[in-house]
């Protein structure tokens, strides 16, 4: 896949660091796990959308934009990442900042991610939870537009064909990573909101016919909604990319059973959960987003996600007991393999694919 055919601006740190958490997979009882450092890409403290802002921002310029237009929640960390790329690049920024939570604490509604919007320099307007969000963005480029700007609408999340290129490079650079360290790996585990951050990956996992499996630990939406999104958005890349048809349905995954209160605040479950998985990482997440992903590790594995077996003619397996999180994280290969929705196993647990061997792909097809 050749990606350097799309506008792209590079101010991403890249690439992030590929990690190993022998702790974490201690205190889980087995797993391999390492972690893909995407809260270092560097853009005003990092996060996932950085990556979609390169190439979002390249389109921008590309089109001749002098303003950018985005939304998300009032903590949005979108919104901030998108304020510093436009204050990077010398572009006007709105910010539009839905109240999804109804909270009236001073610091939830002017410190963080809020302050950090201001100190970019974005205008920000602040709506109501349940405005037409979409509505608002096109309402208020039309009236830049009879101003004489160039504003350029980017969807929440940064979420689409161009914003999910950022991810499709983010699975090239760990292709390359894994290859260069000898890392087999067996899944991708990340969390899936705006669906950008799946599509992309699925869509550059599939294309370089790697047959690495992905799951998203939903955020947000029911399970159903948002493998239709992300699959929606996944073939909408494949096709961006000149590979249509490359991404099935079967290779959107998403468990969202750990969908708790939406985009609010921390609470006590998150906390518990994200308290001893970050110490022995040492990468401790700030994000309510991945709070909600972490909401299921202080709790039994339901689905028996990646419950490992004991076979004949195949290493002893341990036990993993409860769903991983990591902003994206990747397990590495050395145990057998189970369906991570809990339905039977889609490969021989010694016949998986690897990265040392690209083209391992199981799949018939692809
Ligand atoms: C740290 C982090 N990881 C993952 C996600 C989900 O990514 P996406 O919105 O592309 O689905 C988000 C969403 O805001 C996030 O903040």
């Amino acid at each position: 896949m050749n990606l350097s055919r799309f506008a792209r601006r590079h101010f991403a740190h890249l690439p992030t660091p590929l990690e190993r958490l022998p702790r974490l997979s201690a205190h889980l009882g087995g797993p391999q796990i390492w972690i893909k450092r995407d809260d270092c890409t560097g853009l005003s403290t990092g996060g996932n959308k950085t990556r979609k802002l390169e190439f979002l921002m390249g389109d921008a310029r590309e089109q001749g934009a002098d303003t950018v237009i985005t939304q998300g929640a009032t903590q949005s960390n979108h919104a901030r990442q998108t304020a510093a790329a436009t204050a990077r690049l010398g572009l006007d920024c709105h910010l539009l900042l839905e109240d999804r939570t109804g909270s009236e604490d001073p610091e939830y509604n002017h410190s963080g991610n809020v302050l950090l919007d201001q100190l970019h320099g974005a205008t920000v307007s602040r709506l109501p939870g349940g405005t037409d969000m979409d509505g608002e963005m096109s309402a208020l480029a039309e009236r830049l537009s009879g101003e004489g700007r160039k504003p350029y609408v980017i969807p929440g999340g940064g979420s689409n064909e161009i914003g999910a290129l950022g991810y499709v490079n983010a699975a090239l650079e760990l292709l390359t990573q894994a290859n260069d360290m000898d890392l087999r790996i067996d899944h991708v585990i990340h969390a899936t909101g705006s669906s950008g951050t799946q599509a992309g990956l699925v869509a550059g996992l599939t294309g370089a016919r790697t047959g690495v499996p992905v799951l998203g630990i939903g955020v947000s939406a029911p399970r159903e909604e948002q493998e239709r999104d992300v699959f929606a958005l996944a073939e909408r890349t494949a096709d961006r990319l000149g590979i249509t048809g490359a991404v099935t349905r079967a290779d959107i995954v998403v468990n969202s059973d750990y969908v708790g209160t939406r985009l609010r605040h921390s609470h006590g479950r998150h906390v518990r959960g994200r308290r001893p998985r970050g110490a022995p990482g040492g990468a401790a997440s700030r994000s309510r987003v991945l709070g909600q992903g972490h909401g299921g590790v202080d709790r039994p594995d339901p689905q028996g996600a990646f419950r490992a077996r004991r076979q004949r003619g195949v290493p002893a397996h341990r036990r993993q007991r409860r769903p991983l999180r990591v902003p994206l994280g990747v397990r590495r290969r050395g145990g057998g393999y189970m369906n991570p929705v809990g339905g039977a196993s889609t490969r021989p647990a010694d016949a998986g694919p690897s990265l040392s061997a690209p083209c391992g792909c199981a799949r018939a097809g692809r």
